[in-house]
């Protein structure tokens, strides 16, 4: 890198401008430029005199090295001092950051205060908030900003933006509907951070955190708090800078204008400040005086950023590079030539700055041996002996004080690092311990607070089972604002039973947890053809309730029941009087069934949609060897008289499938399966409600105790048993069989 020359040593670009204002350079420089010219002088004695052997090359290689060592001074006190004032500045963004995202969580839960929504419901009513509740209003409020500092105000506002309420009501508030925040609050944005000047705030400059406040779930006013800015920003900066330091440390906005500042005498609030430098300083001037200026952006927390703040550390630069500093460094780190001795010091110090001692030892030894060989050189004319030796050991006695000074030199810059490496470390614990402080201090705050919520301390006033009802309460007024008023009915209920059902066994969370897992059972069986959850609502008496619910009918109509899941859609159509069972095993039955309206006239053309078990207790669909052949199963067309026969086997009673979740309910709660035997029906006429029942056996051992609740006497169909002989289509019969004649009446579609 190209080096620019000051005072008579080259040095580094970004040293360059500063060395005038580093007396430690100086210092340095000035004795090893001193040095250098006494040996020059005793190089110029011995060569006249003819003494002394040549040490020109080693004049080159220490002033080379001091070049080095001058350079490198430089840039490790910069980078030094930069590394303070990042720290500092990095800290003071970072705590307002996190202080300022705690508030954003305030104002959200601070909104749904009980006592506030309480308020504010007042408000709207005919005779609007009276003096009491509003008195005790404000208590609530100064109540908050007494556990929450950090507010200065509290302040409930009507969306017009008239003011409801405030803590401190000295503050005359005009015209504060006009403000966009307020608006973005009551689209109900979660919350809304406002900076400037604001007329709620009777003008001055505030830091306003606002949310909506819902009553019955619609937004009804905003509530407002404001920060205590200047308050907070004082503490930050007087946490961060010691007595002694020089550093100003100042907040900007996303702009670069100033808005807070630990000192505004030097940097003014309003200040502009340069455009920031991603790495590295700045140099900017203020009131005359320059500065060196470092930057540091908001790392965020939780996502949240502030509203593009930074923060800067600023230090006049004639006392950025202050001696004192490495004196004190000197002085205070005894112990530091110790630890660098145990250190690793690989990161902290560049490369030059670990060899340059090594390369000073190394000209030191070279310059030894020359001046010994020239001890053995004879003197020259007219010049003593005396004078030669003593000549010899000024010179050596100048290279062993230049080797000094580079010791010292590079001993002091190693103690000014560790101690930059600890006021990085001392800043860093400092941010994290007020982390931890002001997050233990809020929380123990959160539960002050919560403990006097009017919620909380009405339903802990209440005995025990009043108090779960509260919870219940506090439930329904969640989905209190649920816009279709059914389904707000149906959460309602479903919410109270459910509570209700849960405080009345007692839950435990064991069974709790068993029940979630049925559930999750029942629904990993349900597939394309298996529906476990309509089994358990059928097996629990659910489907038999919402069908006499949603079927009632008339007098005289026949009564529905189950669907089940045995039908199919692909039931052949056959003609009156055919045989549908196929081949499924079981005794002969010949059907006659009639269709008639209330007023008892035949509904022709009715399609009577018809599905049973065979003898084996077992659907086609539950035979795997039939494929995709239905049998047992059939739609038939009414005829002119509203009637249909047909021929198939006689039904009898079976289990419902018990290989789930609902089987092991029946077998743990000692039920059997059992249906009792029946013909299903669903009988679709235009004109008339469809209608799906069944047509129960008499005598079936389950006749009274169906698995799934569907039997109505009703619908105990005339079965009738025969002796071998002649069936009902004229056909012989060797085995008993069964006749069932039965009229199903349908009421008018509504
Ligand atoms: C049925 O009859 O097909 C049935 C009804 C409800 C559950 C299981 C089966
Ligand atoms: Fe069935």
């Amino acid at each position: 890198m190209k080096k620019i020359w000051r005072r008579g040593m080259p040095f580094s670009p970004e040293v360059a401008p500063l060395v005038s204002r580093m007396p430690a350079v100086d210092e340095y420089r000035e004795s090893l430029l001193r040095l250098q010219g006494v040996w020059d002088s005793l190089s110029m004695l011995g060569q006249m005199s003819g003494t002394l052997p040549d040490i020109g090359a080693t004049r080159a290689a220490f002033q080379s090295l001091s070049e080095d060592l001058l350079d490198s001074l430089g840039r490790t006190l910069l980078a030094n001092v930069e590394q303070r004032m990042r720290s500092q500045a990095q800290v003071a963004i970072d705590i307002l950051v996190r202080n300022l995202f705690e508030r954003t969580a305030d104002i959200g839960f601070l909104s749904t205060d009980s006592q506030l929504r309480e308020a504010v419901r007042a408000s709207k009513s005919a005779e609007g908030i009276d003096a009491a509740s509003l008195r005790a209003l404000q208590a609530r409020f100064a109540e908050y900003a007494a556990k929450y500092t950090v507010y200065d105000d509290v302040i409930a506002l009507a969306p017009d933006g008239r003011v409801l309420a405030r803590l401190d009501d000295s503050i005359d508030a005009c015209a504060t509907g006009r403000e966009p925040w307020l608006a973005q609050a009551l689209q109900g944005a979660p919350y809304v951070e406002h900076f400037g000047d604001s007329a709620l705030m009777g003008g001055r400059r505030a830091l306003l955190y606002a949310a909506a406040i819902r009553v019955d779930e619609r937004i009804e006013g905003v509530l407002c708090l404001s920060f205590r800015f200047d308050d907070e920003m004082r503490a930050i900066f007087s946490q961060l800078l010691e007595p002694r330091d020089r550093s100003v440390i100042v907040l900007s906005d996303a702009r670069g204008a100033v808005l807070a500042s630990s000192d505004p005498w030097q940097v003014p609030v309003g200040a502009p400040l340069p455009a920031a430098a991603q790495r590295g300083h700045q140099l900017a001037r203020f009131a005359g005086r320059e500065y060196l200026l470092v930057h540091a952006a908001a790392t965020g927390y939780e996502g949240y950023k502030g509203q593009g703040w930074s923060a800067h550390a600023l230090v006049p630069v004639d006392q950025a590079f202050d001696t004192a500093e490495l004196q004190d460094a000197a002085t205070a780190a005894t112990d530091a030539d110790d630890l660098l001795a145990r250190l690793d010091t690989r990161e902290l110090f560049g490369e030059a700055l670990r060899t340059i001692p090594t390369q000073a030892r190394h000209i030191q030894r070279d310059l030894s041996r020359v001046l010994w060989n020239g001890r053995l050189r004879p003197a020259g004319e007219g010049t003593s002996n005396a004078f030669a030796a003593t000549l010899l050991r000024e010179v050596g006695q100048t290279g062993e004080r230049i080797r000094q000074v580079f010791e010292q030199a590079i001993a002091n810059l190693h103690r000014s690092t560790l101690n930059a490496v600890f006021d990085e470390a001392r800043h860093h614990a400092r941010l994290a311990i007020d982390i931890v402080d002001r997050n233990l201090y809020e929380r123990a705050n959160d539960c002050r607070w919560w403990a006097l919520d009017g919620v909380l301390r009405g339903v802990l006033s209440q005995p025990a089972g009043q108090r779960d009802a509260a919870r219940a309460a506090a439930v329904l007024q969640r989905i209190a604002g649920t816009e279709d008023a059914r389904l707000k009915e149906i959460m309602a209920s479903l919410v109270t039973h459910l509570h209700d059902f849960v405080r009345e066994v007692k839950l435990t969370e064991d069974e709790w947890r068993a029940g979630i897992d049925f559930l999750t059972d029942t629904g990993r069986k349900c597939d394309a053809t298996r529906q476990e959850f309509i089994l358990l609502s059928d097996t629990l008496g659910v489907s038999m309730l919402t069908i006499a619910l949603n079927h009632a009918k008339p007098e005289g109509a026949t009564e529905a029941t189950v669907f089940g899941p045995f039908h199919t859609q692909d039931a052949p159509r056959v003609e009156l009087g055919a045989d549908i069972a196929g081949d499924a095993p079981g005794l002969p039955m010949f059907v006659h069934a009639c269709v008639r309206g209330l007023d008892g006239e035949p509904i022709a053309n009715a399609d009577v949609d018809v599905w049973q078990a065979d003898e084996d207790g077992l659907y086609d669909v539950q035979r795997p060897e039939l494929g995709d052949r239905r049998r047992a199963r059939a739609v038939l067309r009414t005829d002119a008289q509203g009637c249909v026969r047909f021929r198939s086997v006689v039904p009898t009673a079976y289990p419902i499938p018990t290989d789930g979740p609902v089987g092991k309910m029946l077998v743990a709660t000692g039920r059997h399966p059992w249906r009792p035997a029946h013909l299903h029906f669903m009988i679709r006429a235009a004109g008339y409600q469809t209608l799906i029942t069944h047509l129960f056996r008499n005598p079936d051992p389950y006749l009274d105790s169906d698995v799934v609740f569907g039997v109505r006497s009703s619908l105990v169909g005339d079965y009738v048993e025969h002796p071998p002989g002649r069936g009902l289509d004229g056909s012989a019969i060797d085995t008993t069989f069964y006749t069932l004649a039965h009229t199903f009446i349908l009421p008018k579609a509504r």
